[in-house]
This record gives C-alpha cells, sequence and structure tokens, in this order.
C-alpha cells in the first residue's frame, strides 16, 4: 500500500545569532508533528533550515569581521548542536545560499515578471532590519521605532522592482472562505479553505487586514550586495523575505535543477519533480505569529502569480514571555534550549514545551511551573508509575508477562477496570489524529496522560501488592499485571512522537521492539503475542525529580 504524504516545514533561521527558546519551540513542534504521522504511517518530508541573506545577516558579519558567507557557516554550525540536544530529527535542511536554492528563487522570479506582476519605480520606506520589513508610520512606536524590536527604523529611499500585491486580494479572500464575498467576487479555481491559516483567531485577523486592501510590496535592494542576484538587473539582490519563502518550493525540486544550466531554468519544468508532486499538495508551514503575514499573503501571492498552488495549510503559534517579561537580550532572560536540556534533560524541556507552549496564545515560561510539570507529570504521574509496573512484574511474574486469565472474576472492580483500560487504549488512536490534526500538542498529551491517571488509579483500587500475598488471589493477580503491562505498552509507543527518549527506554526494558508496533493502531492496540517477552530485571529511574526550588 503506497503511503499518504505529509510535507511539515519550519521557518528559515536568520543566522545572525543563537538559537533560543523560541525558535526550538516551532521546532519541536514540527518534530513532534511529523514523529507523529510517521507512527501514523505517513510518508513525511521535515524541512527546516537557515535564512542567510539580507542587511541584517551582513551587518552582523561585518560587526564579526567575517564575510557574511563564513559567518553564515559559523552559525549554522551551532544550529545542529541545537538541533541534536532537543532531538530534532529534520530530514532536510536548507540554506539560502544553496546555489540549488538560489536557482529556484530566479526562476520563480522570473515567472512573475513575464505576467507582469513585477514593476520598477522609486522606493521610500521606514525599514526595520530586525524585522527585515517596512513599517507604516502609524504603526511605529514613538513615532520612529519598531514595533517589534522596539529599535530605530531606517529611511530607505532608492529605485527598487516591485510585486504587485494589490492583484491579489479577491484570490487570498476566496482562498479564506471570506463570507463577506459575494459568490461572483471569488477567484476561480481557488480552494475555499476557512482552515488554511490555523488557529482560527490569527486567520481572522489575516482576513480583516487583506480586506482593508493590500499595498505593492518592494522586492530587491541596492544598497548592498548579499542576496540573491535579480535577473535581469544585476544592481539588484532580491529582497530577503522573497527569497526565503522560496525555499518550500526548492527543497522539493532540488533533483531538477541543473547546476551547469546558464539560463534560467522553466519553473513548471522544475515543478515536475516527484518530490514536489507528492509533496507540496501537503504542504504544512509551521510558523511563530510575527510572520504569518508573509507566509499567508506575500507567500501565497508569489505561488498564485507564478501559477503554483497555494500550501494547505499555515500554523501560526504564539510567543513566550519569561517570568512575564518580554524574551530580550537587554533584560538578560534569554532561554537557552540547550542549556535547559543538558541540565534537567531533553525529554524534560520537550515535555514542557508542548504541554504548557504558545501552541495556541502566548505562553509564559515560568521556572516553577516547569519544575512542577517535570516533578509531577513526568517523575511522579509516569516515572513512578513505569518502575512500579515493571518491579511487580519481576516480582510477582518473574520477568515474564502472564495470559489474562480466561474466567471472569466476582471481582466487579476488577473486571471493569481491565475493561476501562483496553477501550482506554483502542480509542486513543483516534483521540490522538483527532488533537494533533489542529496541532493541539497540549490536548494530545493530556489524553495520554489520562491512560497514566487511571492505571495509577487502577493500581490503587485494584491493590496487587495486597493480593500478592494471598494464594487464591493469584489469577486476579495474573490479570492485573497482565493489564498493567499491556498498557504501558501502549504508552511506550504511543508516547514516542513526544517523548522519544524515556518511550525508547521503556519499550527497551519492556523487552519490546519497533517492530512489535509500526503504526499508531498497533501501537494502540494490546500485544496477542507476548508469550516470549521478558522485561528488564532492573528499571531506570525514568525521570529523576528536580529538586532544587530555584
Ligand atoms: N528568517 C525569518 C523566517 C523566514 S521563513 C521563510 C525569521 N527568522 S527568525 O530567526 O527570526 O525565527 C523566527 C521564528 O522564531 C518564528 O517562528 C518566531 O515566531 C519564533 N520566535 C522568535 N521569538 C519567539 C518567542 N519569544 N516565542 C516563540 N517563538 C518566537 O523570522
Amino acid at each position: 500500500m503506497t503511503k499518504k504524504n505529509y510535507y511539515i516545514t519550519t521557518p528559515l533561521y536568520y543566522v545572525n545569532d543563537e538559537l533560543h527558546i523560541g525558535h526550538a519551540t516551532t521546532t519541536l513542534y514540527a518534530d513532534t508533528m511529523a514523529r507523529f504521522k510517521e507512527l501514523d504511517g505517513f510518508q513525511v518530508k521535515f524541512l527546516t533550515g537557515s535564512d542567510e541573506h539580507g542587511q541584517k545577516i551582513f551587518k552582523a558579519a561585518q560587526k564579526a569581521g567575517l564575510s557574511p558567507k563564513a559567518f553564515a557557516d559559523k552559525i549554522v554550525g551551532k544550529f545542529q548542536e541545537v538541533w541534536e540536544a532537543l532531538g530534532i530529527r529534520e530530514h532536510q535542511f536548507i540554506r539560502t545560499t544553496d546555489a540549488y536554492h538560489e536557482k529556484v528563487v530566479q526562476s520563480l522570479f522570473q515567472r512573475l515578471k513575464e505576467k507582469d506582476l513585477v514593476y520598477k519605480a522609486p522606493y521610500q520606506a521606514l525599514y526595520c532590519t530586525d524585522c527585515e520589513q517596512a513599517y507604516s508610520p502609524s504603526q511605529l512606536l514613538d513615532g520612529s521605532l519598531c514595533p517589534i524590536h522596539k529599535t530605530q527604523v531606517i529611511k530607505l529611499s532608492e529605485e527598487n522592482y516591485f510585486f504587485r500585491l494589490s492583484a491579489f486580494e479577491k484570490i487570498l479572500r476566496s482562498r479564506l472562505d471570506d463570507d463577506t464575498l459575494a459568490q461572483t467576487e471569488r477567484a476561480p479555481g481557488i480552494e475555499a479553505d476557512p482552515n488554511a491559516i490555523l488557529p482560527l483567531s490569527k486567520r481572522n485577523e489575516i482576513l480583516g487586514k487583506v480586506r482593508e486592501g493590500l499595498e505593492n510590496i518592494s522586492i530587491s535592494r541596492t544598497a548592498f550586495d548579499w542576496g540573491v542576484e535579480m535577473p535581469g538587473d544585476s544592481e539588484h539582490v532580491l529582497w530577503v523575505w522573497f527569497d526565503a519563502l522560496v525555499n518550500y518550493i526548492s527543497a522539493l525540486v532540488q533533483t531538477k535543477v541543473d547546476p551547469q544550466a546558464e539560463n534560467l531554468q522553466d519553473i513548471d519544468h522544475l515543478c515536475q519533480a516527484l518530490d514536489f508532486q507528492e509533496n507540496w499538495p501537503v504542504a504544512h508551514h509551521f510558523i511563530g505569529k510575527d510572520i504569518l503575514w508573509h507566509h499567508s499573503v506575500v507567500w501565497w501571492s508569489m505561488l498564485n502569480g507564478a501559477g503554483l498552488t497555494m500550501p494547505h495549510r499555515v500554523y501560526a503559534h504564539g510567543w513566550w514571555t519569561v517570568e512575564g517579561e518580554k524574551m530580550s537580550k537587554t533584560l538578560g532572560n534569554i532561554i537557552r534550549p540547550t542549556a535547559v536540556a543538558e541540565r534537567y534533560g531533553q525529554d524534560q524541556l520537550r515535555y514542557f514545551v508542548l504541554r504548557e507552549g504558545p501552541v495556541k496564545e502566548d505562553a509564559n515560561w515560568q521556572a516553577t511551573r516547569f519544575h512542577q510539570r517535570i516533578n509531577n507529570d513526568l517523575s511522579k504521574e509516569l516515572g513512578n508509575l513505569f518502575s512500579r509496573i515493571t518491579k511487580m512484574l519481576w516480582k510477582y511474574c518473574d520477568g515474564a508477562i502472564p495470559a489474562l486469565p480466561q474466567e471472569t472474576f466476582a471481582d466487579a472492580t476488577l473486571h471493569t477496570g481491565i475493561q476501562e483500560l483496553k477501550t482506554m487504549a483502542q480509542e486513543l488512536p483516534e483521540k490522538l489524529r483527532k488533537t494533533m490534526d489542529v496541532f493541539a500538542f497540549p490536548q494530545a498529551l493530556e489524553e495520554l496522560w489520562k491512560l497514566v491517571r487511571t492505571l495509577n488509579r487502577f493500581i490503587d483500587q485494584t491493590e496487587p501488592f495486597k493480593r500478592a500475598k494471598v494464594p487464591e488471589q493469584r489469577q486476579e493477580l495474573l490479570a492485573i499485571m497482565h493489564a498493567l503491562f499491556q498498557s504501558l505498552k501502549v504508552l511506550s509507543f504511543a508516547l514516542a512522537p513526544f517523548l522519544p527518549n524515556a518511550a525508547l527506554r521503556m519499550r527497551e526494558e519492556l523487552g519490546l521492539n519497533d517492530q512489535q508496533a509500526t503504526n499508531l493502531d498497533d501501537a494502540c492496540s494490546w500485544l496477542v503475542n507476548f508469550e516470549n517477552i521478558r522485561i528488564a530485571e532492573k528499571s531506570t529511574q525514568l525521570f529523576p525529580r528536580i529538586e532544587e526550588n530555584k
């Protein structure tokens, strides 16, 4: 059976600085989704990378006394270290300085030019180099500060090339299924989808802005040359956002790009690449809220102008604050994900971000909350549960898995308790699919934790440790141990996308191997063949408690 495709991307991170928890969060969400979809039988492609052109990087390199490329090479190496520390398993890493990407950018630009969607005109703007974006005077703080970085904007005045963004208003409104748009005004051939941007609150914000009308945007620069050269006018480099957005396509058409070709290659020809055909219709861009405008309005218009379809979904998450404050270098409160992972563990960091992070709304990073989550959810609820059960399996069953006795027990609590565990496991795949399809990571974890808590309750209620002392209760004890093992087995597979290390250790210590569940439904069903399974004699502590109170 051929697998269904799923394509997930993160933004390309600027190489001007080290990555912080904000960047790590976007990437962790995407990584978890990629792992989940893989478990659910999809053929997944997960793309991330680095944004290396533009004035911001040019300046940062100058400051470091390096050429922009040498500077980028240095920082990109550090990105890889961060991904490793967080257990990120991307399938492709793209750099905007990759030669194949530059060629694709030029091909796409060429198509827009052929379609008369590009023109030259004087450009004057109030520009924030940190955002690599222009602002209108009314958007500025105190008349001259960038609303995001609170730094002075610069005045740009040069002859530029513009992209006719204003031509796409009806197309974008049609795509977003704007119900104030009359049927006759809808753009033909555009698939309407109110969920094309999620969460819906963010979709509504974008739709509101598009309804106010769109202005054409400048897409070239002449003041510096660190960028993709504009075809047909080598005085200009393309605007860094125009360049970077194209990466989501470049990565899919790489095999069709001819590195030797002197002339520009046709974008339609490039898009014949199998990777593109399979993955572009299922493209999911995972980004932060600050860059949603670029990823919807600007990117979709570029694509539509070039005759390409728009991505399936864009998901924009919120931002972290730290102990109630904006995260900034000036305040010295930047959370470095590698430091957290080194100190507390990779899964501990992953869990906190997925459970408490800004997936829908902004979220606040609080050390006390972090400690609570680790100590309560991971150490107490899951970790203790695991060691409790594995110890009992050794003590009462010599590390083997007893079969579920056939007889019905007089003890109704026992009977319903076992049934409840089995049903919860069976229902888990659908619950996880439903929550993960809308990127609801906290709710997905909550579904898993319902099973964790039910198991803890089941042990307290059925008291296997007491039954172990009564020989007549042996069958009941075996039934309990069977159900506990099966439930841990389910957790050891279903937790894997979220807590890959702990899940692997659980499987190893339970004597399981990956072949025992190759998809989500198998992962969540009770094993039929368990006779040869032996669990490890010594189980390790999955999640040590954090003792400090800082
Ligand atoms: N280079 C552009 C993206 C180009 S994509 C074609 C860019 N890069 S970035 O390095 O600034 O990283 C942006 C990502 O980090 C965004 O998803 C952004 O929302 C995220 N975060 C940056 N600070 C953040 C927080 N404080 N909290 C959560 N995420 C935040 O933009």
